[in-house]
């Protein structure tokens, strides 16, 4: 069974507020709160890079777990925007780390980066692949930002978050269900044309272009069903969820779906507010918050949900068993 034992996250210093986008562009504090729930989101140093954020979660992370990079045998990294087309973003961050036995390799499913990697990352502990793997979502949106379209530009963030998963023995429960879904007919719904091997046909812009509103709509019917197949494979049903911590895109999509599971506020983890959609950083940041204010405790049944460009989406479900394992370690 892989159980977390330690999680992360790291923030840039730079808060960038609504009231930035309204002294130069046709939109302010009131419609940017009211439509998405953002107030104000993390952009990155010129300095800093994906990595950059990785590498800080990441110690982060092994810090909560109580371990040294040295002992991980794997690193995996949900990330749409690398630090470079390759070598692998997971690589840098395994020298920056000193994780000199592991393998490192980076993971795009864009949004649903982190759910996909925590799928991965359990298929891996439970196949004996690995026994101790570090899972980091990290990204740096406003490198690729269009800062002139207000459609797209108000609504991401800088940030990264990151979890240390281990086999054990002791605990009788952890990662439990994942589903992953993805329907590459909407590729174009949210994507950024250039800076890949496709020259022909649209320009080659490096900025992301998004469908709003059918994505929204996309976004609330597939986390739902998403979330429905993982409680029901489990067989739980959504009363018994103590926290979701759903991808922060739009308080409105989360809203929705809390309403549609009939989960109350205090099941339901919310930050968008503060960081905006950090894409693959979203849910780990969330995660670490949640179990850093004491949301998430030994024996909480948590559920992971994320919808994001492919389109991709994909649930899981875990029951919270650091303390036993950690425990069981030492
Ligand atoms: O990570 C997963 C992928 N991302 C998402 O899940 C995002 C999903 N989509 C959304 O969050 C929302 O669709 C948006 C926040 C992007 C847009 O909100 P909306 O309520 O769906 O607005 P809309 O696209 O229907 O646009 C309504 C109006 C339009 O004006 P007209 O055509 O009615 O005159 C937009 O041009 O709002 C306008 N608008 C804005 N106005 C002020 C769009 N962006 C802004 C803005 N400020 N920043």
């Amino acid at each position: 069974m892989g159980v977390i034992t330690g999680t992360g996250s790291y923030a840039p210093a730079r808060i960038m507020t609504n009231d930035e986008f309204a002294a130069y562009l046709e939109t302010s504090d009131a419609w940017i709160r009211e439509r998405t729930g953002i107030r104000e989101r993390r952009i990155a140093a010129p300095e800093e890079a994906t990595s950059d954020l990785a590498v800080s979660a990441g110690l982060k992370a092994l810090e909560s777990a109580g371990l040294e990079a040295v002992s991980l045998d794997g690193i995996l990294l949900a990330t749409a925007t690398p630090d470079l087309l390759f070598p692998s973003t997971a690589c840098l961050v395994q020298a920056r780390l000193g994780a000199d036995k592991a393998f490192a390799f980076d993971l795009n499913a864009v949004c649903s980066g982190f759910v996909y990697a925590m799928s991965v990352a359990k298929s891996m502990i439970e196949s004996r692949a690995a026994r101790r793997l570090l899972v980091i979502g990290s990204e740096v949106m406003s490198r690729a930002l269009d800062w002139s379209d207000r459609g797209t530009c108000i609504l991401f963030g800088d940030g990264a978050g990151a979890v240390v998963v281990e086999a054990s023995e002791a605990a009788s429960k952890g990662l439990e269900t994942f589903r992953l879904r993805a329907d590459g007919r909407y590729w174009d719904m949210i994507h950024v044309p250039g800076g890949g091997s496709r020259r022909s046909g649209e320009e080659s812009s490096p900025f992301i272009r998004m469908k709003g509103g059918e994505t929204f709509k996309m976004a609330v019917r597939s986390l739902q069903e998403s979330v429905m197949e993982v409680l029901s494979s489990s067989g739980v049903s959504p009363s018994e969820i103590d926290l979701l911590v759903p991808h922060q895109a739009n308080i409105r999509i989360i809203d929705a779906l809390a309403t549609r599971l009939g989960l109350p506020p205090e099941k339901v983890m919310v930050n968008i507010d503060r960081y905006g959609n950090t894409s693959a950083a979203s849910v780990p940041v969330a995660l670490d918050e949640a179990v850093r204010s004491g949301r998430i405790s030994e024996g909480s049944r948590v559920l992971l949900t994320a919808f994001g460009a492919g389109v991709t989406w994909g649930s899981g479900l875990l029951t919270w068993e650091a303390e036993t394992q950690k425990r069981s370690r030492s």
